[in-house]
Parts: C-alpha cells; structure tokens; sequence
C-alpha cells in the first residue's frame, strides 16, 4: 500500500473507530438496543466511505474535522445495511467484520431495530454537525442526498432488485445497475458529500461524481470476485454466501477471469474521471487502487 495513504489510514481509522461508539454512549435510549448498535458499529470494518469523505475534503485542502461527523453518520447507515442483509429473511449470513452477526447474538427483533436506529439516528447526527450549522442550505443538500442514496432509489431499491435477480440470469447491464444502487450510490455519496462541504465547483462535482460512480461499482465486483476466492477468515464474512443463495454476481455471470477483466475496465475508467478533478488526487488515487486490489 502507498506510504501515505497507509498514514493516513493509521492515523484516520484509529480516529473514527473511537468516534462512532462515543456517539451511541450518551443516547438516553433502551441499554439493550444500544448495545446492539454498538456491537455492530465496534466489529470493526475497512470504514472505506468515511475515509474517503475524509480524504476528498482533504484533497480539496480542507480540514479534516470538519468531516466527521457526516463520515460517522455514512458509517452508520453503511452498518445498519450489513446488520438487514445478514438476517435470515435476506442473505442469511452468521459472520460479519469476524464476529457473529448482530441478529445471532440479540436476535432477529432487536437486530431489526438495532439497524433501524443507526438510519434514523445518523440524520439527527447530520442536522446536528457544527461544520453546517450556519449554512442551512448545504445542510439540506447533504441530508437529501444521503437520503436518495441509501432510500428506495439508491441502496434500498438496490437491495431489493439484488433479492429479486436471485435464481435468474442477468444480463451485465441489468447486473451493472444492481451494483450501483446497492453499493454505488452510497459509497459515491461519501465522495460527494466530502466536495459539497468543501464547497468544490459544479465542474469538479461532476467529474467526482463519474469517478464515484465507477468505484462505487468497482468495490461491488471486487466484493463478489471476494465471495468465490477469498479468505473468510480475512474477510470477516463466509465466502459461498452468493453461490448458496443463487445470486446474480460478476464471476456467476462471466467467470471469474471476465469478471477480473472487468475489474480492471471500472478501475482505469474511474481513475480517468479523477484526472479531470482540480485537486490534490493522491489519496482518492490511492484509495482507488487499495478498493481494486483489496484482500478483505
Ligand atoms: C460490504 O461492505 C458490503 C458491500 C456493500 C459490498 P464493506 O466491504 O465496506 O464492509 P466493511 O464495512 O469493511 O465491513
Ligand atoms: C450488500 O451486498 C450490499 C449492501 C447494501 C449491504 P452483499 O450482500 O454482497 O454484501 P456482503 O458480501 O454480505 O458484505
Ligand atoms: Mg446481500
Ligand atoms: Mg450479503
Ligand atoms: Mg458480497
């Protein structure tokens, strides 16, 4: 990994691993239900969408403060997701960041709810953020794109057409729309909201956004390539888990090489798209070839 991406992870997860419980602890909320939130936001994970808030305000030269809150609340949208797709009624998975799933240690009602509680409460953390609390207007732009981008025409619908492409064979395209919205948009959103707090022109949104996009696709088929060769113990998660519920995948679709190809096709687009950016590029090129070439 690139020495300073690899400070910047050291430094930078260290940072939010400590936050996002600290956020939990002062909630004057059911214990149980806290403790559910906070097992699964502590299991760990590579916390990708926060760092790469974090280091698009930084390429934009902007402090890093000022992002933290708005990288925990994506955190915690991010972990509610994990927590419903592993219940019984979805991928049914028992492990997840190396640990039994949320549903397997405070049952399937209060993992329900735990991941309920991570959505709604991470828009109270957004409204509540001092880097916007004088800009009303960005505020809402922030909130109503996190909402598009995890809701019924981001990741929720992704989800649902991802459960609906089960038993079935996609075309690439069909497959390539499942990805965006089920992993995509949020994981674009990151990227995006660390330039609109930075205030970055229309121009550079835009081709962040091309960028985001393909990454955001890019870490979905990396993920199913993961699913078939790697290491579950590495990844924190079973692998099989997409063969044994009849998904629709990259590497089910075209194999594993074509679906390598098209890894490779996604990275070199969206490292184009960020050339186009004017800011300091190295973290979010870092970042880029760190997603593509991940082991977990
Ligand atoms: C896994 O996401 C689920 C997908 C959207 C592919 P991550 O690979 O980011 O999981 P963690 O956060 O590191 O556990
Ligand atoms: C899940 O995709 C995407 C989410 C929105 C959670 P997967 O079902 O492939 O994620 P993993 O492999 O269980 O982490
Ligand atoms: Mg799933
Ligand atoms: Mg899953
Ligand atoms: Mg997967």
């Amino acid at each position: 990994m690139n020495e300073q991406l690899k400070g910047f992870f050291n430094e930078y997860r260290k940072l939010i691993d400590a936050r996002l419980p600290s956020y939990i602890e002062d909630l004057r909320a059911p214990d149980t239900l806290k403790q559910a939130m906070t097992y699964s936001l502590k299991a760990g994970g590579k916390r990708v969408r926060p760092l790469l808030l974090l280091a698009t305000l930084d390429g934009f030269n902007r402090p890093i403060e000022d992002g933290f809150d708005l990288a925990c609340a994506i955190e915690m949208i991010h972990t509610y997701s994990l927590i419903h797709d592993d219940l019984p009624a979805m991928d049914d998975d028992d492990t997840r960041r190396g640990q039994p799933t949320n549903h397997k240690v405070y049952g399937e009602a209060m993992a329900i709810l735990a991941g309920d509680a991570l959505l709604t409460y991470s828009f109270e953390l957004i409204t509540s953020m001092s880097a916007v609390r004088e800009e009303p207007a960005k505020a809402l732009t922030l909130v109503r794109e996190l909402a598009k981008a995890s809701g019924p025409c981001g990741m929720v619908g992704g989800q649902v057409a991802d459960i609906e492409g089960e038993n079935r064979s996609l075309t690439v395209q069909e497959l390539a729309d499942i990805h965006h919205h089920k992993t995509g948009d949020l994981l674009a959103y990151s990227i995006i909201a660390g330039a609109v707090l930075a205030d970055a022109s229309e121009e550079d949104l835009e081709h962040l956004r091309m960028f985001a996009i393909e990454l955001g696709l890019l870490f979905q088929i990396k993920d199913d390539i993961l699913d078939v060769e790697g290491d579950s113990d590495k990844l924190g998660k079973p692998v099989g888990s997409d063969d044994g519920n009849n998904k629709s995948t990259y590497p089910s679709l075209l194999g594993l090489d074509e679906a390598k190809k098209m890894l490779d096709v996604h990275t070199m687009k969206a490292k184009e798209h960020l050339e186009a950016v004017k800011m300091d590029r190295t973290l979010l090129l870092a970042l880029t070839d760190y997603v593509a070439g991940r082991d977990h």
